[in-house]
């Protein structure tokens, strides 16, 4: 029986900065954002969208009365959480109507929280074929205005289907990981936006993806000759480049033409929207899917990241029901029809923040079918447009 992602959504707002705008206001090279970070946009997040919003307007695309009843588990990866007790999942179980007879965590080891669900779900579906999880990965990149990290922010959720008999990805049982206390990245509790110390996250990204992936050939007896494509966690898609090329060495030149012409088609998304934290390889991996010429059975590698950190190598092949066409089209439409803000108008919605008594929001800039429209008595208040 094979077992992987059947579906997978992706949703971001419609408004974005433009990094030649940023690299002009930054007093830098465009170059530098474009070549060297590997960033042409980024998603700039209203204050009337939160992780739970994200996740629902990504979600609501994959379930359905086809599957609503066959969830058995909401498992919600975030590092923008709202809550300190209460999950996200089951905010997203209310909105989308999802079963009682149902799970809803909360899953949190910075952009890693979606692969941990993944993996979780790839472990319930084997003891229960008939049931489906619901894996999401939901976050707002902020590093602050006039930072460093600024040129990577971004933000928006991905929303897949753990299920038997997938129509996207067959998922391999071997897998590699590791865990290390390390301060790379980091966001106290006091912090809407992370502090980082960002030439070391590099690095260390690097080594955790050179030890996990040595760890998963000793493990398997594949190689590099195995694999048509590798996904990256890509905080910024340079970063994907920089692990590909420290393992590249291993192929022999046509391979090596092929891998850097499917890791251009995995970061096509990525390059518009910036980084997504738990979201970032899915969108990366969607991103392959519908830009490159996959073929049933060939093998893909994956690369999760989460600072912290924890990293994980895993693999998993081309469904023979594999179709991106859909997709494909509603990227365009979507990247088409995105608007774009001003430097000025980008400062004004970063620096937006929810107060911390009860307020309405003005919801009149907001198109998305779930939005948070105020808060409560200290509840936030989520309203489904339904259309
Ligand atoms: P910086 O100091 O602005 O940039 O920080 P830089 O001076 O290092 O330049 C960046 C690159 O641009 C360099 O290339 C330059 O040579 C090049 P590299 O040496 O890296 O190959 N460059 C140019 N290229 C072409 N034309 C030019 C030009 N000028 C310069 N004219 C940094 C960059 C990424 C450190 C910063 O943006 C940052 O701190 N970002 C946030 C941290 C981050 O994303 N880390 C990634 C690994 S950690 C991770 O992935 C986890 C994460 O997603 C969080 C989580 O897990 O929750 C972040």
């Amino acid at each position: 029986m094979q077992i992987g992602i059947d579906q997978l959504a992706f949703y971001t707002p419609k408004t974005y900065l433009d990094l030649v705008d940023l690299a002009h206001a930054r007093h830098q090279e465009p170059d530098k954002y474009r070549i060297g970070i590997g960033q042409s946009q980024q998603a700039v997040i209203p204050v009337t969208q939160d992780a739970v919003t994200l996740a629902a307007n990504a979600a609501v695309k994959i379930v359905n009365a086809t599957n609503r009843d066959q969830i058995a588990m909401v498992l919600f990866g975030t590092e923008s959480g709202i809550d300190n007790s209460k999950s996200a999942a089951v905010y997203l179980q209310r909105l989308l109507h999802l079963p009682g007879n149902i799970r809803t965590i909360e899953l949190k080891q910075a952009c890693y929280g979606a692969t941990a669900g993944v993996q979780f779900a790839h472990d319930y579906v084997r003891l229960h074929p008939d049931k489906q999880v619901l894996v999401i990965g939901a976050d707002i990149a902020r590093y602050g205005l006039n930072t460093p990290g600024e040129v990577t922010q971004g933000g928006g959720a991905v929303a897949m289907t753990i299920s038997a008999e997938p129509r996207l990805l067959n998922l391999d049982n071997e897998t590699a990981f590791k865990s290390e206390d390390i301060m790379d990245f980091w966001r106290p509790l006091y912090r809407t936006e992370a502090l980082v110390d960002g030439r070391f996250s590099e690095n260390v990204y690097i080594d955790f993806f050179k030890a996990v992936w040595q760890n998963y050939q000793q493990q398997t007896d594949r190689t590099i000759a195995d694999f048509t494509a590798f996904a990256f966690h890509l905080p910024f898609t340079k970063m994907g480049l920089k692990a590909l090329r420290a393992i590249l060495p291993e192929a022999n030149e046509m391979q090596q033409k092929q891998l850097m012409a499917n890791f251009e088609a995995s970061r096509v998304y990525n390059r518009q929207v910036g980084n997504l934290y738990t979201g970032s390889l899915y969108l990366s991996l969607r991103s392959l899917f519908d830009n490159a010429a996959l073929k049933p059975g060939q093998r893909i590698g994956l690369f999760s990241y989460g600072s912290g950190a924890e990293g994980e190598f895993f693999s998993g092949t081309i469904s023979d029901q594999f179709d991106a066409q859909a997709s494909r089209q509603w990227f365009t439409d979507f990247f088409d029809g995105r608007q774009q803000l001003t430097m000025a108008q980008y400062e004004q919605v970063f620096s937006q923040k929810l107060p911390d008594h009860d307020v309405l929001l003005d919801l009149s800039h907001d198109d998305a079918r779930f939005v948070l429209s105020g808060i409560k008595h200290d509840q936030r208040q989520y309203v489904d447009r339904g259309h």
